[in-house]
């Protein structure tokens, strides 16, 4: 916990945690990370994409890996939980082993993934999906809010996309992949329970909208002759919330929007806004994104503005590893818990890992079920318990591998 405070300084603004993928916070995130994992002897990398990896042999050399993590990079203005703690308690469960002198039959790896959230890019997953090998090589030309294309980005890594290709592992190298993460939802609250195992991780996909109208005078432009793009926008919004409420699981947010020019005694001549749909099945996500894209076309129409929406990220919904699900399980009840299994809304890298090797979640009680915000919190004890049940599950593992 008192890693979880000091990861929590590392912000590009002070006062509130913000950690873009790709900044001098993110390295130095990194450092703080790999001088823990060098404590506890483990050998560690920053690979071509940023994801700080350590290394923890196993009783023989050259055998393959039980992957262990979560993410470093934070939403704006974010809890100190969301990833970290994902990453310190993986951190944590090496310790143990490194402390009582422990080797397994598998080396025990632990990742840091460089960019979950997309913040930056808008493009999740960028770590662990250059570290499967499947990351698109058109977000590469993507540009920040600073005009700094994710290429060069990886400057601060001494990298660059050339290099990318080094990032990526081999299936044989993996033997799993387990994640710690809070479960910002309020299931486990609400069961007083403080830990649960992840079946599914629900899909998502992300929307750049643009809407064109024409600045005005707001005391000379009668409202009938009006291309006023807010009006559309907020018309658009409102089409989000129809097309996604009244179905569980689907979910539908417009959480970024930008006005320009901007001025009260203007009237809005462009605005950008981002989509968020996520459902547990992929159907009904992508029913519901085509009757946003149908809907936004109409009210562009309706309002005579110009509408381009690119589509910025999309990622199906995936099982984890029925077996690792059974191994958690029993870990969870070595513990004398009860064991509740629950969807992630979320996404998580699991979900990116996933195509590479099999993937288990252990979802961790956070208060009130806040996440995304700074009132994001996990009590120590909480934590402690999440860290025994993923070393349990890594135990687990061994036993059915070597079986
Ligand atoms: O948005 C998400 O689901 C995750 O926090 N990146
Ligand atoms: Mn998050
Ligand atoms: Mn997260």
């Amino acid at each position: 916990m008192p890693r979880i405070d000091q990861l929590a300084l590392i912000s590009e603004t002070p006062g509130e945690l913000t950690r873009r993928f790709a900044t001098v916070q993110h390295q130095q995130a990194n450092e703080l990370v790999g001088g823990w994992m060098r404590d506890a002897d483990m050998t560690v990398s920053v690979d071509a994409i940023g994801n700080v990896l350590g290394r923890y042999e196993a009783s023989s050399p050259d055998a393959s890996a039980i992957l262990l993590g979560s993410h470093l990079d934070t939403v704006i203005n974010a809890g100190k939980f969301d990833g970290m703690l994902g990453v310190l308690c993986a951190l944590a469960c090496v310790e143990s082993l490194h402390e009582a002198g422990i080797r397994l039959p598998f080396a025990i790896e632990v990742v840091g993934f460089a960019d979950e959230e997309g913040v930056r890019y808008q493009s999740t997953y960028l770590g662990s999906r250059a570290l499967c090998g499947n990351l698109d090589s058109s977000v590469l030309a993507r540009l920040d809010k600073d005009n700094i294309a994710l290429g060069d980005a990886l400057a601060m890594f001494d990298s660059s996309p050339a290099q990318l290709p080094s990032a990526k592992r081999e299936a044989h190298e993996l033997r799993a992949y387990f994640e710690v993460h809070i479960e910002q939802g309020p299931v486990l609250e609400s069961k007083g329970l403080p830990v649960g195992v992840v079946t599914s991780i629900a899909g998502a996909t992300r929307l750049n909208v643009t809407l064109k109208g024409s600045a005005g005078h707001a005391g000379t432009v009668p409202m009938d002759l009006r291309r006023d793009a807010l009006l559309a926008a907020a018309k658009c919004v409102l089409c989000v919330q129809e097309a996604c409420s009244g179905q569980p699981g689907l979910v539908g947010t417009v959480g970024a929007l930008e006005v320009k020019p901007g001025a009260g005694n203007v009237i809005p001549g462009d605005v950008q806004f981002s989509v968020d749909i996520r459902a547990a099945l992929d159907t009904d996500r992508q029913r519901s994104v085509e009757r946003v894209k149908n809907e936004f076309s109409d009210i562009s129409l309706q309002n005579n503005v110009e509408l381009s929406i690119e589509q910025v990220h999309e990622a199906a919904s995936i099982d984890c590893d029925p077996h690792l699900v059974a191994g958690i399980s029993t870990a969870i009840e070595s513990q004398g818990l009860p064991v509740i299994s629950l969807p992630s809304g979320a996404g998580h890298d699991a979900a990116a890992m996933a195509s590479l090797t099999k993937v288990g979640m252990i979802f961790v009680r956070c208060a009130g079920g806040v996440s995304h915000n700074p009132a994001e919190s996990v009590t120590t004890a909480d934590a402690k318990m999440a860290a025994q049940v993923l070393l349990e599950a890594v135990f687990e593992l061994c036993q059915a591998e070597k079986a």
